[in-house]
């Protein structure tokens, strides 16, 4: 052999060694934007295109083995070391809807609500932790997690799903739980990107809103979450934005997401929500998902052909696959591969974490003749309806769980847009069992509620009886009203006039109409409580733990109060009158009083709040004292609200959930959040220095004290 021919095998070797292990080993020590150009540089147009759309799993016949049968699947170029992407939902946990994957449980959160509702980002970094450990487990490397859109409509099917009404409440949780599912190197999706207020014709509906409501409202929510989270994805959302489709809309994707707020990541489409080749990828969607469910795969050849036209640059071909390395390299998927095999989840530790989240999210919403806690003299105490003598209730569609420890319950649909892939689940968690257990000695039936008056009957006998009322919320379809569904008004009714003493346990996605609720002596809001609810319940109604919950939406007294009195026509543009305005700001704009406000929540200490004192300037804030005068732990949150400077309803700025102990006190402060300084006029954001009130409060329409202060734009940082 010549020693040129030597020279040539050498060099062949080396290249062949080095391309196979490319995108692990290419100087790790590069920021992930550039290790991620340098492999662009390497891929053919082929490969390009392979990785900018992606297969839905339930769809492939002949499912390759490395193909989960879960949400998604984009195949990777092994040549490069490009992992393949491996995509579950997981809002609530490890998703396994209609059970697709026989047999794989994961850990049930409780819905997004519950989460929300503690008011406790540690706690909501903890839960995306524990969701993206058993994905990783799972072998999953990217999460559909995240829901961000403000539930501007109480009868939403998905609002379980979302943070509640709030931007920097949504904004703070959605941003710690992404963190916490990133933390497992893997990649966090927040989504729907953007204005997906309702599920009524969710794929064609047209949110038509002014700039500055765009802004403050919904995508102020995604920039918090963004900011915060640093997810790897965000999903581009069903419906149109002022006429034009989310997932080819370049305000939306381009003009707002990359060029206003530096977003590093990729745009990913929601599942059957791209309606061309040349508009989407102009307009900034990278990647095409699920493209069995699009009328055509609008990102595979047809996106080739478009650049051979032409018509799209190959740069943005680059861009596209570029922005989706990035988040790979940066996120930990190429340099600590997920696991090639399932691995055990850690199952105890896991549903401790889901029992916290429901012990902390629960909300205590009425309370009066001493019922709860559940006195230790009461003998006799009946469950009654909400199949509660099995399990808790979840919310249906792509996030569903198949939880561990099994589904007690499930009944399938007969009709509806939700029929193909949502059943009503409820997980293993019992009500009755978990009570039973935490009080030895009560003797505690369970009656279903079907027969009004055998009910009633049951309930005279009993010293407290616990009606649990359901509402189940599914993904694809609105509720048809606010009411209980089910003649369940009718059953509490019966009850709480057969029994003072009557207690409801709602076990809901969002808020519902309370007709019964002078003649009950107890309402606790359970939302959707995963799969340690029941034990959280037992714990919390027998005073063992207290109520840190607090609402993270409002309850209208009736749908009449609300800005639409039903889920509007998709046919036609949607105005929404509220603008940014929603929830709770809506209620201050008119001056509605609701029947209860966001940020309220009882608990069994009592806790007083002194020498409150604000302070403005370039950085508002609130201190104040706050003292548990009871002899038992408890949870403050008091919440810190913006007026101003012009006619504006309260903003939310800040909070600070706080446990007291036994006649503790303590002196906190809570800072105004600077994103919420700042309002969107004239194309951008600015602080109007001048007066503004600020109010602490333990809900948004109960203030504590009131301040006037005056705030300045902050000081240019010193250079
Ligand atoms: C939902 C998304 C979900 C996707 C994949 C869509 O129908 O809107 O939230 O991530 O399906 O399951």
């Amino acid at each position: 052999m010549s020693i040129r021919l030597l020279a040539l095998a050498g060099t062949l070797w080396i290249g062949i060694a080095g391309q196979v292990t490319l995108a692990r080993t290419a100087d790790t020590a590069a920021d992930p934007a550039t290790r991620a150009a340098a492999i662009v540089r390497k891929m053919t147009r082929a490969e390009k295109l392979q990785y900018v759309h992606g297969y839905f799993p339930p769809y492939q016949k002949l499912r390759p083995p490395q193909m989960a049968n879960a949400a998604g699947h984009v195949p990777g170029v092994p040549r490069l070391g490009i992992p393949d992407l491996r995509e579950s939902d997981a809002s609530l946990g490890v998703a396994n809807n209609v059970e697709q994957r026989p047999g794989d449980t994961a850990t049930a959160l409780p819905g997004t609500l519950a989460l929300a509702a503690t008011f406790d980002p540690a706690l909501a970094r903890s839960a995306g932790a524990m969701i993206g450990s058993e994905a990783r487990a799972k072998t999953f490397n990217v999460l559909l997690a995240g829901g961000v859109n403000l539930t501007r409509d109480a009868w939403g099917g998905r609002n379980f799903e979302y943070f509640g009404e709030d931007p920097l409440l949504s904004g703070i949780m959605a941003g710690a739980a992404v963190a916490g599912v990133q933390s497992n190197h893997i990649i966090a999706t927040v989504k729907h990107f953007a204005f997906n207020a309702q599920e009524t014709g969710r794929d064609v509906l047209d949110a038509r809103l002014d700039t500055q409501a765009l802004q403050e409202s919904d995508l102020l929510a995604f920039r918090i979450a963004i900011e915060d989270g640093q997810p790897g994805s965000v999903m581009c959302a069903y419906n149109k934005v002022n006429g034009i489709y989310a997932c080819e809309n370049p305000w939306l994707l381009t003009d707002v997401l990359r060029n206003e707020w530096h977003y590093p990541g990729f745009v990913m489409s929601d599942w059957g929500a791209v309606h061309s080749t040349d508009q989407a990828a102009l307009g900034g969607l990278d990647q095409e998902s699920g493209q069995e469910l699009d009328d055509r795969i609008y990102f595979a050849d047809a996106l080739g052909a478009s650049i051979t036209a032409g018509r799209v640059p190959e740069r943005r071909l680059d861009d596209m696959v570029t922005r989706i390395l990035t988040a790979a390299i940066a996120n930990g998927l190429v340099d600590d591969p997920v696991p090639a095999t399932p691995q055990p989840i850690a199952a105890a530790a896991d549903a401790a974490v889901a029992q916290r989240v429901a012990e902390r999210g629960m909300v205590l919403l009425k309370n009066t003749r001493n019922v709860l806690p559940l006195a230790r003299k009461a003998r006799h105490v009946v469950l009654i309806g909400g199949h509660a003598d099995v399990g808790v209730l979840s919310g249906g569609g792509s996030s569903q769980v198949r939880s561990v420890g099994g589904i007690p319950l499930e009944i399938p649909l007969t009709e509806g847009t939700a029929m193909s892939f949502a059943r009503v689940t409820w997980h293993a968690s019992s009500p009755l069992r978990a009570l039973q257990a935490a009080m030895p000695g009560v003797t505690i039936d369970y009656v279903d509620g079907r027969d009004v008056p055998a009910a009633a009957a049951a309930a005279a006998k009993a010293d407290v009886a616990i009606v649990f009322a359901t509402q189940w919320r599914t993904e694809a379809q609105d509720l048809p009203g606010l009411a209980l569904p089910d003649n369940q008004d009718a059953l509490i009714g019966a009850v709480a006039k057969a029994n003072p003493a009557t207690v409801v346990v709602l076990e809901t996605g969002g808020a519902v109409l309370m007709p019964w609720l002078d003649r009950v002596a107890a309402v606790v809001a359970a939302w959707y409580p995963g799969q340690r609810g029941g034990e959280a319940l037992a714990r919390l109604l027998t005073g063992d733990i207290d109520f840190a919950g607090r609402l993270p939406l409002t309850f209208p007294r009736s749908a009449a109060q609300l800005p639409r009195t039903g889920p509007a026509d998709p046919a036609r543009p949607i105005a929404y009158p509220e603008r940014a305005d929603v929830g709770y700001r809506w209620f201050g704009l008119r001056h509605e009083t609701p029947l209860f406000p966001f940020g309220y929540g009882l608990g069994y200490g009592r806790v007083t709040c002194d020498d409150v004192r604000f302070a403005g300037g370039a950085h508002p804030q609130v201190s104040l004292t706050l003292r548990n005068t009871a002899a038992r732990a408890t949870t403050a949150v008091p919440q810190l609200y913006l007026v101003g400077p012009e006619q504006a309803p309260a903003r939310l700025v800040g909070w600070q959930s706080t446990d007291l102990a036994p006649g503790e006190t303590r002196r906190i402060t809570i800072a105004a959040d600077p994103r919420l300084l700042p309002r969107y006029r004239q194309g951008r954001w600015s602080i109007l220095p001048g007066a503004y009130r600020l109010t602490v409060g333990l809900a948004a329409d109960a203030p504590i004290a009131t301040g006037s202060v005056t705030i300045t734009d902050a000081a240019p940082s010193p250079s």
